[in-house]
């Protein structure tokens, strides 16, 4: 196991996409003559695209669900159990992402049994953390990052047996598809404060991304900054040629 978190470098398609459309994606990659490397990458489309990416996607990606049921199977109308996505070759799963907790009412409780079940099923976990705009303004930053991570140090983190099996994106909601990005002192901040937080519960070193207008052109920067292994990506990974200049840029560093 390596001391040095993994640099991950993974797409949020988010309510993007047909099937249609991911063999052209799949494609560009696999003729891109992409170096080998270190980074791994992760592609999260919707649940009905997730077969079909699965296979697509290997072996250069692997595939995520955006949500997973904290359930195992039962009436929960709407929701996918660990064992569906694993069936479908999916290997992990986003919680926690900033627009689950501000549309669909995701807490950090909902979340933390939704991350359980997907990691005692052997699902790996993108769980997602950040602040709002006005947590910022009212300097709660640092409160609201502590609060959403408290729920995890209990015993998830303390169980975790491998660091593969759990990243950490820190995503700030005003960062995502708004086109502003976090400064490079905000960012170190955050990450700095995230992995003190984690490192508190469990001495694996994990992976913590940085989420929120990520483009080709602001990338280089942000990957160097300490505390960075990679990003969670929406807008920017919807066309392949930026993805590839993104997996490019991590794979330099
Ligand atoms: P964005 O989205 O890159 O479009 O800002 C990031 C995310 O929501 O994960």
């Amino acid at each position: 196991m390596s001391a040095i978190p993994q640099k991950i470098l993974a797409a949020n398609w988010k309510l993007h996409k047909t099937c249609s459309e991911l063999p052209a994606y799949f494609t560009k990659f696999r003729n891109s003559h992409i170096p080998s490397s270190q980074v791994r990458c992760i592609v999260c489309p919707s649940p009905t695209l997730l077969q079909v990416c699965a296979q697509e996607a290997s072996p250069l990606m692997d595939c995520f669900s955006q949500n997973v049921s904290w359930a195992e199977s039962g009436a929960f109308t709407g929701e996918i159990s660990p064992a569906q996505l694993l069936e479908l070759k999916v290997k992990g799963t986003l919680i926690g992402h900033s627009e689950r907790r501000q549309y669909f009412n995701e807490s950090d409780e909902s979340a933390l049994k939704r991350a359980e079940n997907a990691l005692k099923a052997g699902l790996q976990v993108i769980y997602c953390v950040g602040e709002t705009l006005a947590e910022r303004q009212a300097g709660q930053t640092q409160a609201v990052l502590e609060k959403q991570l408290r729920v995890l140090s209990h015993t998830l983190l303390p169980g975790l047996k491998d660091s593969q099996n759990f990243i950490l994106a820190y995503e700030p909601v005003w960062a995502i598809g708004t086109g502003l990005v976090a400064n490079n002192s905000q960012i170190e901040e955050a990450h700095a404060l995230i992995a003190a937080q984690l490192a508190q519960s469990t001495a694996l070193p994990l992976s913590i991304l940085y989420g929120g207008s990520v483009k080709p052109e602001n990338f280089k920067e942000i990957s160097r900054l300490k505390n960075v292994s990679g990003a969670l990506v929406g807008g920017a990974s919807l066309e392949a040629d930026s993805f590839l200049a993104l997996y490019r840029i991590l794979s330099a560093e």
